[in-house]
């Protein structure tokens, strides 16, 4: 059984999809592609079905990343249990995922920037009503963090 990752913000289409394709081609390089598998929801449902946004496409192509073949959906209590860990993106999806987790799953949960041993505690803000450059810093936030991230899980597959 792969471990497994499921990254949330609140409407999958800008920070969480941004958080998966960052994290699935930082673990193809190191070849973890079969040991950890990576996901995304949103707590929301606006964008159910949809690609990601298209500031969110352009800026991971521009690094190399691709999220082409991305469609949002919402998170559901049932997901905590096919997941071994629950990042959200900021401390507001935190909450809501807090209350959304079934009992005894809370475990699961983290804060994205917490792995980001410069930026613990801190969000990665939304970047839907702004401009690209704000795209451009949420990849930046989310590249560091799963840097660390990464650290983390090869320790954590190393324990098995
Ligand atoms: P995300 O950004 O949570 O990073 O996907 C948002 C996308 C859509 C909305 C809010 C945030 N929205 O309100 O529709």
């Amino acid at each position: 059984m792969p471990f497994r990752i499921c990254f949330v913000c609140l409407g999958n289409i800008c920070r969480s999809p941004i958080a998966e394709a960052v994290m699935r081609a930082l673990l193809a390089a190191d070849g973890l592609t079969d040991e950890v598998q990576v996901s995304s929801a949103g707590t929301g449902d606006w964008h159910i079905g949809e690609g990601a946004d298209e500031r969110a496409v352009a800026v991971l192509a521009r690094h190399g990343y691709d999220a082409s073949a991305h469609r949002a959906q919402q998170m559901v209590a049932d997901a905590f249990a096919d997941n071994d860990l629950v990042i959200a993106m900021d401390r507001a999806n935190l909450a809501a995922l807090r209350k959304l987790a079934p009992a005894g799953e809370e475990g699961k949960l983290r804060l994205l920037r917490d792995f980001d041993p410069d930026a613990p505690g801190t969000d990665v803000p939304d970047p839907y009503y702004g401009g690209d450059e704000g795209f451009d810093e949420v990849l930046t936030m989310v590249e560091r963090a799963c840097h660390a991230l990464l650290e983390q899980v090869r320790a954590e597959l190393q324990r098995d």
